[in-house]
């Protein structure tokens, strides 16, 4: 028995295909790469632009050639787009082929969905609005992101930015027990995993639902700090409005937190920001980061921005151009509005028109070329610690991996240096990549 799971969208669904892998491979299922031999196809799905959703009806779609000829395949569909009001029904409608559709909220429940499957010869499409988190970690997890493990320490998203569908797919923030994620962390880094990235919507309101304010983010990053051994740890994603001061001391002072911050602003107007109910002005986002580079100065950030969000003019664009200019991103992630159905922006009156969108992308996108560029000259001359990740993908002999500030790294080595730290010498660098020579070591 063979199983494939295609996943589309952030760090939270890769984490949680590996949840589902784990759940496969106890059941005695065996990965494979092709679809002609999957006995089993999970899509594990996307629903934060509309280009994700197109992208994933096209992918179903082309299965049902396969499934006419082999009918015992079973095909799921999880995730945020089976989550959302009325997509199950629109998914079979368009689909009639597949098989289980459940949400985000029972992925626990994989195993049951296929014996029902199979034992009563009838579609299953089970979408809670809820579950028992505990249950969730309790899955065995099959991790395939290398030398990184992910580790979820909290589940939804309380905030309500206009624009963004999660809260209703994912439901309220529900934060795990420290107690488990520090085990969690103990264990992978016993294991050998070399980096620990922490996941949730918005991490900085860790312990928020749980009413003991001790119980924060602040202290997880402390207790996980303490751990010994040989591992890097990261985080994401911030939002701007919580991030404290405290958060930025305590990773100044740390031994294994990157000196790196996924910090996203959408936007640098703060008319936009307001309509878009993000809770900070500009003003207040920089003064964070003007905090952070003062107790960090080797820090890098990166960003999400939005453009065409409802209302956007020309000088509402400016201002997120000024900002990108001020801060020197070393990545921007930069997207052009998407209406999302039952969001509050969905029956805003004033969007902006598709031509405008695009050239305000491409205009931000050369900017930040420019600055990343530059970001990544200072490195030039300098030896730097880098974690190496895997072999390179395309260039034989060499080799990947990132600095403790999280720029990616190209050099010559051998594959049995993955997951050591060695030192580069910086001789180049191409946009946002690093290239270079291994020192002695
Ligand atoms: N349209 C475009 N981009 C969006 N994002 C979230 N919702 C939308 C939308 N409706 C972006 C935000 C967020 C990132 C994960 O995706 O920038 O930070
Ligand atoms: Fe979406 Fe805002 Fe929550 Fe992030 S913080 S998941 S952008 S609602």
């Amino acid at each position: 028995m063979k199983y494939l799971i295609k996943t589309y969208g952030c760090q939270m669904n890769v984490h949680e295909s590996e949840k589902l892998a784990g759940i496969l491979e106890n059941m005695g299922y065996k990965v494979c790469e092709d679809e002609k031999d999957a006995d089993l196809i999970l899509f594990n799905t996307c629903a934060i632009r509309e280009s994700a959703e197109q992208k994933i009806f096209a992918h179903i779609g082309e299965l049902k050639k396969l499934k006419a000829q082999k009918k015992d395949m079973i095909i799921a569909i999880c995730g945020c787009m089976s989550q959302q009001t009325g997509y199950p029904e629109n998914i079979l409608k368009k689909f009639p082929f597949v098989d289980i559709i459940f949400g985000t909220h029972n992925i626990s429940e994989l195993e049951d969905f296929i014996l029902k499957r199979k034992s009563l010869k009838k579609k299953v499409v089970d979408i809670k609005e809820n579950e028992d988190i505990s249950n969730r970690d309790l899955m065995p997890k099959k991790r395939t992101s290398g030398i990184n493990a992910w580790v979820n320490i909290m589940y939804g998203c309380n905030n309500f930015c206009t624009y963004c569908i999660v809260p209703y797919v994912r439901g309220r923030e529900v934060s795990r027990p420290i107690n488990d994620i520090k085990k969690e962390v103990e264990n992978v880094v016993k294991e050998g995993y070399k980096q620990v990235t922490l996941l949730g919507q918005n991490v900085n309101s860790y312990g928020n639902d749980v009413g003991d304010e001790n119980v924060n983010f602040a202290n997880l990053l402390k207790t996980l700090d303490e751990i010994e051994g040989d591992f890097r740890l990261t985080f994401m994603t911030s939002h701007p409005k919580d991030i404290s001061k405290e958060v930025i001391d305590i990773i100044a002072g740390s031994k294994h937190i990157l000196h790196y911050l996924h910090l996203p602003v959408q936007s640098g107007s703060d008319k936009v920001l307001k309509a878009m109910n993000r809770r900070y002005t500009a003003e207040n986002y920089f003064e964070k980061i003007e905090y952070a580079k003062s107790k960090i100065p080797d820090i890098e950030f990166s960003s999400d921005i939005i453009v065409g969000f409802p209302g956007e003019t020309e000088e509402d664009f400016n201002d997120t151009m000024e900002l990108v200019k001020k801060v020197q991103y070393e990545q921007l992630f930069m997207f052009i509005y998407s209406k999302r159905k039952g969001t509050v922006a969905e029956k805003m009156g004033n969007q902006v028109d598709l031509a405008t969108k695009k050239d305000r992308l491409k205009r931000l996108i050369a900017l930040q070329n420019e600055i990343g560029s530059k970001v990544a000259e200072k490195y030039i001359g300098k030896t730097v610690d880098v974690l190496v990740s895997d072999v390179h993908p395309k260039k034989q002999g060499y080799l990947i991996g990132t600095t403790f500030t999280n720029k990616n790294v190209n050099f010559a080595g051998d594959r049995s240096l993955i997951g050591k730290t060695v030192k580069v010498k910086i001789q180049s660098s191409k946009l946002t990549v690093l290239y270079g020579i291994m020192e002695e070591n």
